[in-house]
């Protein structure tokens, strides 16, 4: 979900409507803004896409002050009902929340027995809630803090007075929240780019913290009262870099990135001497581990699951990889010196952070790699590594995977360096190569085009099978078909395959079969083998070097630990056409939220 806010002395529905199409890839599922006045606030919600929203809001409404909502449903279905922002019974006091309230339930029937509910969401709870003590007779600002110390979980708040339109509400605790700061207006926001538009100067929020928000200034306080002051930062975001431009989608766009994110990251992290370097705590952190746990969910796990071939083989550090959402409630034994490295796009993912939160509680260092500097997780961890991706808009995760893959990479050749274990290759040369393979392999579109229609156009189903690195990859490659396409795609292990998914195996299943690495070509070759015997159609992607007559894809020759970077590419494509050609909605695809701000 996202929020936006402004109060200022311009349009404010126009700012908002703006930040909020910046912010949809949050979550689409419906969309409201607030607008405050001296006649009182007015509502307007959709279902659906901003588009949407704009087409049912009176253009002459007019208003200096408004907050707005874009929303991923997690309590109540996606519908007008559901969407924010809600109101208490009075229309007095409007709101808009990201976050989960775990005690809604309790506090519904300890507080609110009385009241009869508009929707089904945890929301209209924290807006009634501060109704009721309002009428109780404590002032706007006491009401919103003490219904704030009732709540249990995650929120992002932002809320009207109607009887103080001069002024926004604003909170936060564990959902991402950032005030920005302009000469006669100030705004909120979820994340700096939907406010770009207007400000690059922000305030980071914390957890447990209020603000008030007028045109003239901002006053931030801790629930408990405290005042807290705090300096802005300047957002170094360019506002072309998420605008799509001429490409008909933000994922072609991230896709034909890649090969000057790869130059960008080499540049990033190469010292004057031409060497790789990281800062020397960070390498400090890698080197005192006697083992790593990469934590990370969706593509940065796939991302992860390369990184630890790099940190066992290149630095010899044992490393693990989990999935937040598991790793959380169900720890395994942890060795003694354990490094955690957060892999994060956004740096916000609220399943990741709930085991940073933990392993800090713990004590154990942790390093976050992230796209986006100053997130929760980059904040709130010892040491940051930074992608130099540019902004990720697609909610399918490309030039991220891409880029993490070439950090990690970078991140273990620097430990290995350190901790005296001969350099296995050139890693800058390497990279170089990898970065002119990809852009081999993106000019190749057309040729990807017919591939995804020849395999893909009638099927319900696809397989994706690898053995080591290429079995990683083959994760990566079934997650960005599903994700866009909805054909149902499982990436395998080639050899375990015929232990049960052979099963599925009909006449003209397609099977993308990843065949990169000479030391298991052979093995993976009999895997297909096994299911074209059962009619399955094969698509066999191999490198210069490992590849055989009748392969259908061959990417140029990369080093073969490198080779993430490369396979993907061709998978990327694939996914994008068969979307395209199913008509689906390709950088929003349905029920899915780029950055998932709820455990
Ligand atoms: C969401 C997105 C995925 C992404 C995952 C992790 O589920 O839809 O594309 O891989 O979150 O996001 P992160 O920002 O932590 O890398």
């Amino acid at each position: 979900c996202g929020i936006v806010g402004y109060i200022g002395e311009l349009d404010a529905k126009e700012i908002l409507l703006k930040g909020l199409e910046k912010l949809e890839y949050r979550g689409y599922d419906s969309a409201g803004i607030a607008l405050a006045n001296e006649s009182g606030v007015t509502v307007f919600k959709e279902k659906g896409r901003i588009a949407d929203l704009r087409a049912v809001i009176d253009p002459s409404a007019e208003a200096n002050t408004g907050i707005g909502h874009t929303r991923w449903a997690t309590h109540g279905v996606p519908d007008v009902r559901n969407a924010h922002p809600h109101q208490d019974a009075s229309g007095r006091f409007t709101l808009v929340h990201n976050g989960v309230i775990e005690n809604y339930g309790q506090l519904r029937s300890e507080y609110l027995a009385g009241i009869e509910l508009k929707s089904e969401t945890d929301t209209e709870i924290i807006v009634q809630l501060i109704s009721l003590f309002a009428t109780e007779g404590l002032t706007t600002e006491e009401a919103f803090a003490k219904t704030l110390g009732l709540l249990h979980g995650s929120y992002a708040i932002s809320m009207l007075d109607g009887q103080a339109p001069e002024m926004i509400f604003v909170a936060k605790n564990k959902s991402p929240l950032l005030v920005g700061l302009g000469e006669g207006f100030n705004v909120v926001s979820s994340d700096a780019m939907a406010m770009l538009q207007v400000t690059d100067q922000f305030v980071e929020l914390h957890d447990g913290e209020i603000v008030l928000l007028t045109k003239d200034g901002i006053r931030i306080r801790t629930i408990g009262g405290e005042p807290v002051s705090r300096a802005p930062f300047t957002a170094e975001l360019d506002a072309s870099d998420i605008e799509k431009g001429t490409y008909p989608h933000y994922m072609l766009k991230e896709i034909d990135e890649q090969p000057a994110v790869l130059r960008k990251i080499i540049q990033a992290y190469q010292g004057p001497d031409g060497n790789l370097q990281l800062e020397d705590e960070t390498i400090g952190a890698l080197t005192r581990a006697d083992r790593i746990y990469i934590i990370a969910a969706g593509t940065s796990s796939h991302a992860g699951l390369v990184g630890k071939e790099y940190f066992e083989k290149l630095a010899g550090i044992p490393t693990e990889v989990h999935i937040s959402s598991e790793f959380g409630y169900n720890m395994p034994l942890l060795s003694e010196r354990p490094l955690f490295i957060f892999i994060s796009q956004s740096g916000e993912t609220a399943d990741s952070r709930q085991v940073l939160v933990k392993v800090k509680e713990m004590g154990h260092p942790s390093l976050t790699v992230t796209n986006v500097a100053g997130s929760t997780l980059s904040r709130e961890s010892d040491y940051t590594v930074l992608l130099h991706a540019g902004p990720e808009i697609a909610v399918a995760s490309t030039k991220a995977y891409t880029a993490q893959i070439a950090v990690l990479a970078i991140l273990a050749s620097c430990a290995a360096e350190v901790k005296g274990h001969p350099a296995q290759f050139d890693l800058v040369h390497e990279l170089g190569i990898a970065a002119t393979a990809v852009e081999t392999m993106i000019d190749r579109k057309e040729e990807m085009e017919t591939i995804s229609f020849d395999f893909l156009e009638m099927t319900r189903n696809a397989f994706f099978i690898g053995r080591g690195m290429d079995y990683h990859v083959s994760l990566e490659g079934a997650l960005k078909l599903k994700e866009i396409s909805y054909i149902q795609a499982e990436g395998f292990a080639g050899g375990e395959l015929k232990h049960g998914t052979i099963a599925l195996i009909e006449e003209g299943t397609p099977v993308f079969a990843l065949a990169t690495q000479a030391a298991v070509s052979a093995n993976i070759r009999g895997n297909v083998k096994e299911v074209t015997a059962r009619g399955a159609k094969a698509c066999i992607l191999s490198m210069e070097g490992t590849e055989e007559a009748g392969d259908r894809i061959v990417i140029p020759a990369v080093h073969p630990m490198l080779t993430p970077l490369v396979s993907v590419i061709p998978l990327q494509l694939i996914s994008y056409y068969a979307s395209l050609h199913r008509g689906c909605d390709v950088d929003q695809p349905r029920n899915l939220a780029k950055s998932v701000t709820v455990e």
